[in-house]
């Protein structure tokens, strides 16, 4: 199955190479627990980054994390229809299978885990419900009803599947982190979460799968979203909270094509909104916009000293 992916996507000459690669591709969870099974027994510890593929160097630093603070690493590439509250969004999602595979074996990631949904959602298997209370209802969970259920489901699945791991998610998606923190800590799953920085392109934009969805002029426009939080970074301390959210708002504004959904000033413990900085120790400025039919989220500390 998956050399016909690579077969239908790459020259002959790169499948050769491939075909070459010291990276294990497992399809099924029996051949996955296999393989984990082995490595365990020969005293492996395992770093683990799920993904829903579509890759960049963003994943690609997860990874080279993964196995500065692991003796293996696992990646997971599997886009989960449960975390999609919209078909169309699921159906234009990127998909890059050879391309991921390249890059992934360029990491020297050790397993690649690319399983069917049938794996991962076998018929007749009951799914777990996750409750993770206010948290998968606001910011996120505001416009994307459901989301946070279904990162749970697939994510509980993976780690249990997978058995003890350390996994690495990126902090771009910093109400996700929490959420997995949460699921991790409530169901008593075999992980340890790392947390890892957002990784940009040259001119500010956060690494993203979908940026690839975006028109050139849509992509111009985008810088807008990370230079309105870096704005926000550096005059917040000489402005009130109100202040700063106006002060975003008018750079978004410069923008037609920037449809703003939120931007939240919130506690980067609780995730709940601040009414003033004394509030709270460590801030966090969170933000999403659509551009055209692209979703793009963002998010950076924000540095108050107290009064
Ligand atoms: O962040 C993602 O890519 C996905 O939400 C995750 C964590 C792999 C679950 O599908």
């Amino acid at each position: 199955m998956v050399l016909q992916i690579i077969h239908t996507c790459l020259p002959d000459k790169k499948i050769l190479a491939l075909l070459r690669c010291s990276m294990k591709i497992a399809e099924t969870v029996k051949d996955l627990s296999e393989k984990l099974s082995r490595a365990r027994e020969g005293g492996c510890s395992i770093g683990f980054v799920p993904t829903m593929g579509a890759l960049h160097s963003g994943h690609i630093s997860l990874v080279e994390r993964a196995k500065r603070e692991n003796t293996l690493v696992l990646c997971s590439i599997f886009v989960n229809p449960a975390q999609f509250n919209d078909p169309a969004d699921l159906e234009k999602y990127p998909r890059t299978p050879a391309a991921d595979i390249e890059m992934l074996e360029r990491a020297e990631c050790d397993i690649l885990f690319m399983p069917p949904v049938s794996e991962i959602y076998p018929q007749g298997e009951v799914q777990g419900e996750y409750d993770f209370g206010y948290l998968e209802n606001i910011m996120e969970g505001r416009f994307r009803k459901g989301h946070f259920k279904g990162v749970g489901r697939v994510v509980a699945r993976l780690f249990r599947i997978c058995g003890p791991v350390t996994a690495y998610f990126g902090e771009k998606d910093f109400q996700q982190l929490a959420v997995i923190r949460m699921l991790v800590e409530k169901y008593h799953l075999p992980a340890r979460i790392v947390g890892c920085p957002v990784i940009r392109e040259n001119d500010g934009l956060a690494m993203s799968s979908r940026n690839v969805l975006l028109s050139a002029a849509e992509r111009k426009d985008a810088v807008l979203v990370s230079r309105a939080l870096f704005a926000a970074q550096e005059k917040a301390a000489g402005l009130t909270i109100s202040e700063v959210k106006k002060l975003v708002h008018g750079i978004l504004k410069s923008s037609p094509l920037i449809r703003p959904e939120y931007f939240e000033i919130v506690d980067g413990d609780t995730l709940l909104p601040l009414a003033q900085w004394e509030d709270a120790a460590f801030i966090r400025a969170c933000i999403a916009v659509k551009i055209g039919h692209v979703r793009l989220i963002d998010n950076v500390p924000l540095n108050v000293p107290p009064a």
